[in-house]
C-alpha cells in the first residue's frame, strides 16, 4: 500500500482551447479555418457550455483540485479591450469549482495568444510582456481572492520547440534565433507576472499565493553508457528540462516547481529496449518520473505534478499507467522529495492540438456526436486514491 499526505492536492487538468469551443480569436483557431492543420476544434468539447456537468463529474470522482486555464483571447479579443461577458463567464466557471470545495489552479497561457497579439510580433515584440501583462493585471486582480494557486506559462520548451524552433504551430517562427528570443521574452513574462501576482495579493492583504510554470520533463535516456550518448543525454537534460527553471529559480520568482511528465526519449537510434507506448506512439516510462523528480531536488522547491497521463483505446492500460506512476511519484517522496499534489492529464478527452480528436487522454469519455460523457473505469479507481489518499493496488 503506498501512502499519500493528507493535504495532498489530487485532481485532473484541462485547457481552455481543448475543450471550451469557439475560441475564434486565438492563433490556433485562425489556423485552422484557414486548413494549416488536418483538424479543427470547433465545438470541443462543448466545455464552455457545459462546465457545470464537468466539475460536477470531477466532484463525483473526488477530485479536490482542478488545473485550467483562461483563454487570453476570449477576455481580450481585441488589444486593450476586455469583454465584460466573458470575464463574468470565468467568475462562474471559479465560483463553480469553489462551491465544490474543487482548488482551481489557474493557467494563464497554454499554448494560445491572441490573434491581435501575433500580428504585433507575438513573443518577439519589445513590448510583448508588457501586453500579457495588462491581461495579467486584469484577471489575477478579478481572481485574486478565489484562487491560490498561478501557473503562468505552459510548457515553456514545448511551445518554443513546436511554435518557434520548428515552426510548425503558431505563431511558426521558425528557426534557433526566433527560439532564443522567445525563450527571453517568456523568462521576463513569467518574473514580472510573478511579481504582479504577489503584489496584488500583498495589496489586497491575501494569503501568499503560489506561483510557477508548468515545465514539461523529458527523461532523457542514454541506453549505451558511452561519453557522446552520456553527454548528449546530459545536454538535453540541461537545456529542454532545466533551462527554463533555473533561470526562473534564479530570480526567485517560483513558490512550487509546476511539472508535466508523460514520457522518456531515448538518446541512441537503436539498440534500446522496447517500451510500453501510448496511441500517439510515446514510451511509457514511470521510473522517469521519479528520476526527474530526484533532479529537482536542488531547487529546494515543493513540486506539484500538473499533468501526467495517456492517450490510449484500452483503459485498462490507462489505470496501469496512472498507478504505477503514483508508486514512483511515492518513491520519491519516500525519499525526501516535497511534492503538494499530483493532476491527471485530462478530465474528459479533448482536441490534441494537430493531433486532433482522435487521442483519448480523458478520465472521462467524450462522445463527439452527442457531447456526453461517459465516466471511464480507471476514473473511478483513480477515485479512490484521491479519497483515501491511499494506493492499494500494486
Ligand atoms: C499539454 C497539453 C497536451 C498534453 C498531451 C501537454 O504537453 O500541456 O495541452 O494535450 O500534453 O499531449
Amino acid at each position: 500500500m503506498f501512502e499519500f499526505p493528507k493535504d495532498f492536492l489530487w485532481g485532473s487538468a484541462i485547457a481552455a482551447h481543448q475543450v471550451e469551443g469557439n475560441n475564434i480569436y486565438n492563433d490556433w483557431w485562425k489556423d485552422e479555418i484557414k486548413g494549416v492543420f488536418k483538424f479543427r476544434s470547433a465545438d470541443a468539447c462543448k466545455h464552455y457550455e457545459l462546465y457545470q456537468k464537468d466539475f460536477d463529474l470531477a466532484k463525483a470522482l473526488n477530485h479536490n483540485a482542478l488545473r485550467l486555464s483562461i483563454e487570453w483571447s476570449r477576455v481580450e479579443p481585441e488589444k486593450g479591450r476586455f469583454n465584460e461577458k466573458e470575464l463574468e463567464h470565468y467568475r462562474q466557471v471559479i465560483r463553480a469549482l469553489k462551491e465544490r470545495n474543487i482548488e482551481p489552479i489557474i493557467t494563464l497561457h497554454h499554448f494560445t495568444s491572441p490573434i491581435w497579439f501575433n500580428q504585433l510580433g507575438g513573443w518577439q515584440n519589445k513590448k510583448a510582456v508588457a501586453y500579457f501583462l495588462e491581461f495579467v493585471e486584469k484577471i489575477v486582480g478579478i481572481f485574486c481572492s478565489d484562487v491560490r494557486y498561478w501557473v503562468t506559462i505552459n510548457e515553456p520548451m514545448i511551445y518554443i520547440y513546436f511554435g518557434y524552433l520548428l515552426g510548425i504551430w503558431p505563431p511558426h517562427k521558425k528557426g534557433i534565433f526566433n527560439s532564443i528570443s522567445a525563450f527571453y521574452c517568456l523568462v521576463s513574462a513569467h518574473i514580472k507576472t510573478y511579481k504582479i501576482i504577489h503584489r496584488l495579493y500583498q495589496e489586497n492583504n491575501l494569503p501568499r499565493p503560489l506561483v510557477s510554470v508548468a515545465a514539461n520533463l523529458r527523461y532523457f535516456f542514454a541506453c549505451r553508457k558511452n561519453f557522446p550518448a552520456r553527454f548528449s543525454a546530459y545536454l538535453r537534460d540541461k537545456i529542454y528540462n532545466l533551462w527554463f527553471l533555473e533561470s526562473l529559480s534564479k530570480h526567485k520568482a517560483l513558490d512550487y516547481l509546476g511539472i508535466n511528465y508523460y514520457t522518456k526519449e531515448d538518446i541512441c537510434k537503436d539498440g534500446h529496449p522496447q517500451v510500453e507506448k501510448n496511441s500517439l506512439d510515446w514510451d511509457i516510462y514511470p521510473q522517469g518520473l521519479y528520476e526527474m523528480l530526484l533532479k529537482l531536488k536542488k531547487f529546494k522547491l515543493p513540486v506539484f505534478v500538473l499533468e501526467n497521463g495517456i492517450c490510449t483505446s484500452d483503459d485498462n492500460q490507462r489505470w496501469r499507467f496512472i498507478a504505477e506512476h503514483l508508486k514512483y511519484l511515492h518513491k520519491a517522496m519516500q525519499e525526501g522529495i516535497k511534492v503538494i499534489g499530483y493532476l491527471y492529464w485530462s478530465l474528459i478527452d479533448n482536441f490534441e492540438w494537430d493531433k486532433g480528436f482522435g487521442p483519448r487522454f480523458g478520465l472521462v469519455e467524450v462522445d463527439y456526436n452527442t457531447y456526453e460523457r461517459k465516466v471511464r473505469e480507471s476514473a473511478y479507481k483513480y477515485a479512490e486514491v484521491c479519497k483515501t489518499a491511499r494506493l492499494i493496488e500494486a
